[in-house]
């Protein structure tokens, strides 16, 4: 019997804070019915950046892989990340597109959704929470954005808890996306949670400063029922403790997880070719693999480091990277603490880059950071002082209410403006979060299913009809 649970990240986390989400279907098609065997709790393996990456990067219907995905493993749950009102965009949705999304998703195979709000204001969670529920046999997991800060202590986490499971979570998930939480201090928190809400508790923590397979057996044995891990060869680094590594571990005590090493060892040669492959090619910077201690100073995740550096490198300011990791915690302390996840930590990586490269504190401000302050996104952690956010929106209102009430309802509008290239119905919700990229992948498309290769057309050659 097993007593622990192992989500496999391999398919989704794995990938996006080691390779900026690039593996492929057609990578990832060879391994799934060995995956499939291994007798995981669940595989996550969709949502996050993967939806976009599959749109913009690797001109692939991520509606497709789900579908694939589904046919090929048919006996694990499949598991996905979802941003709540934010849904796998960069913005709010309205709830008629937010509803549609979770229907849609579970209807094309998930089984488990992992919902968070990156703020943890739970009023952009009520939406997507009530439309899972109502789709038969899914199961709503509600993730806590954890992080460090003078408000965010134990008091503080068990209280959301609790609202999460009121609110109708079937379990609560504590998502350390930065690699902050360290062994003890995950100890007490689990055991904290455990006395406070029925539902299981799963853990997600970063390897990124080697502490994350700790971190994961002391909240085993303060009560956590599932845990996040991924094979080692996209394992550690940014990413998360390698699963053979942890069933090794825990094998013959009492938390067993009841996996069998040496299946796992047939998903692992596979993907230690992959890893290789992408050393050669440059997808895999070796940098995101070190132990990297700075990750509890800086409280950068695994993903938006990899972000600051791509930013830095395009912008030939490499050497400023030291600089930029200083500047995050105090833009964070600027905007209320928010914890940095997707979206909020491009929004403060990307205003720490401009702070620093523009050589003035928030003489040049992105749009989002406003949105951030003004309260598009939700209500911050701890409020941001009145001078700050006059600073930043001048004489603009800050918005106090649920950010989603302002939004008429988009679905139909959406419907219209693709016409031209639905050939089903999740393009809609491929278009509504990411517009011109669905476009241009709905195209490519197009051209591919009538034989165009869009690339050698021969433009000189026209004819033009007049
Ligand atoms: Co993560």
């Amino acid at each position: 019997m097993s007593k622990i649970g192992v989500t496999e990240t391999i398919l989704r986390d794995a990938h996006q804070s080691l390779i900026a989400t690039r593996m492929t279907t057609e990578e990832m098609l060879p391994i799934l019915k060995i995956l499939d065997d291994i007798g995981y709790y669940s595989l996550e393996c969709w949502g996050g950046a993967t939806f976009d990456s599959s749109l913009r990067f690797l001109n692939e219907d991520p509606w497709e892989r789900l579908r694939i995905f589904r046919k090929k493993m048919p006996k694990t749950k499949l598991q996905m990340l979802f941003r709540g009102q934010n849904m796998l965009g960069y913005r709010h949705y309205a709830d008629d597109i937010v509803e549609y999304f979770v229907q849609k998703s579970i209807y094309n195979g998930i089984d488990i959704i992992r919902i968070f709000d990156a703020l943890n204001d739970i009023r952009n969670l009520e939406t997507s929470i009530k439309a899972a529920k109502k789709e038969s046999g899914a199961h709503v997991q509600v993730a806590i954005s954890y992080t460090t800060s003078p408000v965010h202590n134990i008091d503080y986490f068990v209280k959301y808890a609790k609202e999460l499971e009121e609110t109708g979570a079937d379990s609560i998930c504590l998502k350390d996306m930065a690699g902050l939480l360290v062994p003890y201090e995950t100890y007490d928190l689990v055991k904290a949670l455990k006395e406070s809400v029925k539902i299981p508790i799963q853990l997600h923590s970063h390897f990124t400063a080697g502490i994350a397979n700790m971190s994961l057996l002391k909240g085993i044995e303060a009560g956590a029922d599932v845990i996040d891990t991924a094979l080692s060869p996209l394992g550690m680094g940014t990413s998360h403790t390698a699963t053979e590594s942890m069933v090794a571990a825990l094998a013959g005590s009492e938390y067993d997880t009841g996996l069998d090493l040496k299946k796992l060892n047939e998903a692992t040669r596979y993907f230690s070719e992959l890893r290789h492959k992408y050393l050669d090619n440059g997808l895999l910077n070796p940098k995101m693999l070190e132990v990297d201690i700075n990750a509890l100073i800086y409280q950068v995740p695994g993903g938006m480091l990899s972000n600051l550096v791509s930013q830095l490198k395009q912008a030939g300011k490499e050497d400023k990277l030291e600089e930029v990791l200083m500047e995050v915690p105090r833009v964070r302390k600027d905007c209320g603490y928010p914890p940095l996840v997707t979206p909020s930590s491009q929004i403060v990586g990307s205003q720490a880059v401009f702070n620093i490269i523009g050589g003035e504190r928030y003489k040049m401000v992105t749009k989002e950071f406003k949105g951030l302050v003004r309260g598009e996104y939700g209500r911050t952690p701890a409020p941001i002082d009145p001078e700050f956010t006059k600073k930043i929106i001048g004489d603009e209102q800050p918005i106090t209410c649920r950010p989603a009430d302002l939004l008429q309802p988009e679905l139909e509008k959406m419907r219209g403006e693709i016409s031209e290239w639905y050939e089903q119905e999740e393009d809609i919700l491929t278009y509504a979060q990411f517009g011109q990229v669905a476009l241009n992948f709905f195209e490519k498309r197009r051209n591919e299913k009538y034989g165009i290769d869009a690339n050698h057309l021969d433009t000189e050659n026209l004819v033009h009809p007049v």
